[in-house]
């Protein structure tokens, strides 16, 4: 069966129950690249970010470091900026192996598993550092095998940064979001806080976000500021409020199957050099941010506002009751240890 007609399937409802099981059943068959001692790896990874993002820059060094470290037993290509395929598609091209790896937001697994919704509840974290040290926990660590069952790997966490919302209005207090189309990745908690606060949540690819913005098919989205900056929704967009209200980062994963095939050696550098880059990319990601936010503030073609602590505290008390709403299927344990990382 060809991947067209698979996608075609999931995007029926019908079909997303016989999809997902004919997903983890054909899994058994795909992704052994057949990388038999000598063999020369192929690693395919697209990603739908610009290559100055914090992702861009972490995929372009983890191909570089790979080059440099294991030659030609491995050759990285990248493919930036949803030229290859959207991160929905991704996700399926990795389990049937046409690509071996990628970095998708972990808003966008919910259709596999419920474990990463922690990352999208409002608040949570309060900036990159609290994320990382989550993710350094030992329930943190374990999230990296939460997909084992479907025959995914995650081999690391990268961050993006902190989001913000934007749309034609200053968003000072949550009054202001009330009746607003936003875009939201495709998440339910995601979709959760934007009815929380009278909003009419869109889900959609992120290739699709700049032209809604400008056609004005949706009012108002949130996302990081580099993202922002790199795909230019600052150019589309009023007001842009300092809300830090979530978390962006990615999930690397890889095929289970595909992972395993690659010889031992091979593998352990691989999983080295993932270490290097990701202490390495994970450090300047709140700095590629900062510098976004410098730029559209110079640009001129937006206006960034920021909260003061009382606003801060509306927000928070509003969104508040969506943590209990995701409590059953996120786990109290994981809430609770997502909280007690010391600060
Ligand atoms: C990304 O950072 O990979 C895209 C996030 C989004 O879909 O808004």
């Amino acid at each position: 069966m060809s991947n067209i007609s698979l996608r075609r399937i999931r995007r029926t409802s019908v079909g997303m129950l016989c999809y997902s099981a004919l997903l983890i059943c054909t899994l058994a068959a795909c992704g052994d690249a057949g990388n038999k001692e000598g063999a020369k790896v192929l690693i395919k990874f697209p990603h739908v970010t610009a290559p100055g993002t914090p992702k861009g820059r972490a995929a372009d060094r983890f191909r570089d470091l790979v080059h440099e470290r294991l030659g030609d037993r491995v050759t990285v290509e990248v493919y930036p900026s949803g030229q290859l395929m959207n991160d929905d598609d991704s996700i399926d091209a990795l389990a049937f192996g046409e690509v071996q790896m990628i970095a998708v937001s972990l808003s966008k697994f919910d259709r596999l598993t419920k474990k990463f919704q922690i990352f999208d509840l409002p608040f949570m974290f309060q900036d990159l550092s609290a994320v990382e040290r989550f993710q350094e926990s030992p329930s943190g660590d374990a999230l990296l095998s939460a997909m084992t069952e479907s025959g995914l790997t995650g081999v690391a966490f990268w961050h993006n940064g902190m989001k913000q919302f934007s749309g034609p209005e200053p968003m000072t207090t949550p009054d202001a979001a009330d009746g607003l189309k936003f875009r939201i990745m495709e998440s339910d908690v995601l979709q959760a806080q934007i009815l929380q606060v009278g909003g009419n949540p869109q889900k959609m690819a992120y290739g699709e976000v700049y032209q809604a913005l400008q056609t004005g098919a949706v009012d108002a989205q949130e996302n990081t500021w580099s993202n922002i900056y790199s795909s230019k929704f600052y150019e589309v967009q009023d007001y842009i409020t300092q809300s830090n209200h979530g978390y962006l980062g990615y999930l690397v994963l890889v095929n289970t199957k595909f992972w395993s095939s690659i010889p031992d050696d091979v593998r352990a550098e691989l999983r080295s050099i993932l270490v290097e880059t990701s202490d390495w990319a994970n450090a300047q990601a709140a700095e590629i941010n900062q510098d976004a936010l410098e730029k559209i503030k110079a640009s001129g073609r937006t206006e960034v506002v920021a909260l003061t602590p009382e606003q801060i505290k509306q927000w928070q008390d509003i969104m508040r009751p969506v943590w209990d709403q995701f409590e059953d299927s996120i786990g109290s344990d994981v809430i609770a240890a997502a909280q007690q990382v010391p600060r």
